[in-house]
């Protein structure tokens, strides 16, 4: 595939072309499509036809073909609308100087700046051309040739697609490894991500030579929608990760984990999800135990473990199987922690089973198997049945809940708080309180520790739902900042359905929205607007 295109800020567009060199060669070709203009194919108008468009799925493009034409060239234009792509007005950026653009293609945007099949089973190598507006530099999640020229020489499901356009400027953490940041973030970012090369290491020893060369980190301004996203030798990241002391860059060995669990092998089908993430999530808990021990990586897994707890609660039984029922669903509604921690449990599960040694030759073959290729559940429970035949874990598959026989990880958390706690012990200590404390109390605690100040993101928004939860309108005006300067939907969602749940608190998180909802992304503002109505 070959993309050429051009940046556009004042219509919010990308207008160019892609262009496919298929092999083998045939009669019809049929692309997603979603929300794209279609100008000419191959330099025709009367070849190509634009199907109905399905909400979810967009418009089917279907092109004819000559007998033996194989280059198929595609002049297209996004619209403003286009799901996969935000665009950021410079008052949204921390330089506040420039606007800023960038993808987010995961599960089934690409089609929205891109015709392509898009499904995670199509692997397609690709270059590209990215004409930005100077002084903005154009990133891409493949390697940089020169100056807004692209090259993946390594196919890639469409769902890794990434590109990004704004004020961004790199500094080198290793050899292979390194950030980009809007300036103002730089310093700050590059010491949060100092151990990055340590954690290519750790995951090279266990799991295999890392394949794509470079692994370099894109901070996002705050409305990203979520925590990381692994583009492929460019991981998108929140700004939300940098607390200042590193308590959160499990983030960051949970991206680059997807390495080799995702992005060498990957999904075939949505509904193999728990493939990618269990996988990764599981693999992300042996480079934390690699670099800062096993207490540390139990840890976060012991609170990654009371989060699936409390999610289990409130799922419907269907969509607590690792093996997700999608049809006729939005992929995106499949990222609950069932795939994540619950996938995790279960490998877990099978090294305490057949032991470290034998589990991790089995993993390191797995990946070298499947190398460069979408896999299903079948093809994983074929694989596992060579290493470790007879093993059964039909039950972790199909059924709902955690299997009896379940890990549970375990950790020592303290009760009484102490000022160099880590993130999850406060995190721990939060949510073991009551759902709702009075005001009073709610208050001492403010004075205490100054919850309604702090700058960790993952303790301000636990703070803040306690907040909503016990009336404790002091921290309301911080509520209503967090809500508007950050987009990360694991934080917006849970924060606007627990204003919702009173007519009063209703009232409130609508009025918040309307000054929030322009600046979030499209995925964030799909979530609040079904909470909101
Ligand atoms: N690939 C996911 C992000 C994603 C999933 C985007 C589904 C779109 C659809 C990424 O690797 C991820 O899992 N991110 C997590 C962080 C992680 C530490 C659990 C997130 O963003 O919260
Ligand atoms: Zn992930």
């Amino acid at each position: 595939m070959e993309l050429e295109l051009w940046v556009s800020f004042d219509e919010r567009r990308l207008r160019g072309s892609v262009t496919f060199v298929l092999d083998p060669a045939g009669l019809r070709l049929v692309l997603d499509t979603r929300d794209l203009t279609i100008r000419r194919v191959n330099g025709r108008t009367d070849n190509f036809r634009l199907g109905a468009r399905d909400p979810l799925l967009g418009a089917p493009l279907e092109i004819d073909l000559e007998p033996g034409e194989r280059t198929v060239l595609i002049e297209y234009e996004t619209s403003p609308e286009s799901s996969g792509l935000q665009w950021l007005a410079p008052a949204q950026t921390a330089g506040k100087r420039h606007p800023f653009l960038y993808s987010q293609s995961q599960a089934i945007h690409a089609r929205s700046w891109i015709p392509i099949q898009d499904s995670p089973r199509a692997r397609v190598t690709f270059s590209a051309t990215i004409h930005a507006p100077a002084p903005l530099q154009a990133l891409m999640a493949a390697r940089r040739v020169r100056d807004g020229c692209f090259h993946m020489p390594l196919p890639v499901p469409p769902y890794l697609m990434a590109l990004a356009v704004g004020e961004v400027e790199f500094r080198a953490l290793g050899a292979r490894s390194g950030v980009w940041a809007e300036p103002p973030l730089l310093d700050a970012a590059a010491r949060e991500f100092a151990d990055v090369e340590k954690m290519i290491e750790a995951a090279e020893r266990l799991y295999g030579r890392y394949r794509w060369g470079r692994f370099d980190l894109l901070v996002l301004p705050p409305s990203f929608p979520f925590g990381g996203m692994e583009n492929p030798c460019l991981t998108f990241l929140t700004p939300t990760v940098i607390a200042g002391d590193r308590n959160l860059v499990s983030l960051i060995a949970h991206e680059l984990a997807h390495s080799w669990s995702g992005n060498l092998v990957t999904n075939a089908t949505w509904n193999d999800y728990w493939l990618n993430e269990g996988f990764t999530t599981y693999i992300e808990r042996r480079i934390q135990e690699a670099l800062y021990g096993r207490a540390r990586s139990e840890m976060e897994m012991a609170v990654e473990t009371g989060e699936l707890e409390e999610e289990l609660r409130r799922l419907p039984e269907a969509d607590q199987k690792l093996v997700l029922e999608l049809e006729g669903r939005d992929p995106d509604d499949g990222m609950t922690q069932v795939p994540y921690v619950k996938g995790a449990l279960l490998l877990r599960h099978l090294e305490e089973k057949h032991g470290r040694g034998k589990w991790d030759a089995w993993l390191r073959g797995y990946f070298g198997r499947f190398a460069f290729q979408s896999v299903t559940t079948a093809d994983f429970l074929a694989e596992l049945e060579r290493g470790f035949p007879g093993e059964d874990i039909r039950e972790w598959l199909y059924r709902p809940g955690l299997p009896k026989n379940a890990p549970r990880p375990q950790y020592e958390f303290g009760t009484e708080p102490r000022r160099d706690w880590t993130t999850q012990e406060w995190l721990h200590w939060m949510r073991a309180m009551p759902e709702k404390l009075t005001v009073e109390r709610m208050a001492e605690l403010d004075r205490q520790w100054g919850f309604s100040r702090i700058g960790n993101s993952e303790i301000a928004a636990q703070w803040l739902l306690m907040a909503v939860r016990s009336g404790y309108e002091a921290a309301y005006e911080r509520l209503e900042r967090f809500l508007v300067e950050v987009g990360r939907r694991k934080y917006v969602k849970p924060l606007y359905a627990e204003l919702a749940k009173t007519p009063q608190g209703r009232q409130q998180a609508l009025r918040i929205y309307e000054k929030a909802r322009p600046g979030y992304h499209p995925i964030t503002r799909a979530a609040a607007d079904a909470l909101l109505g």
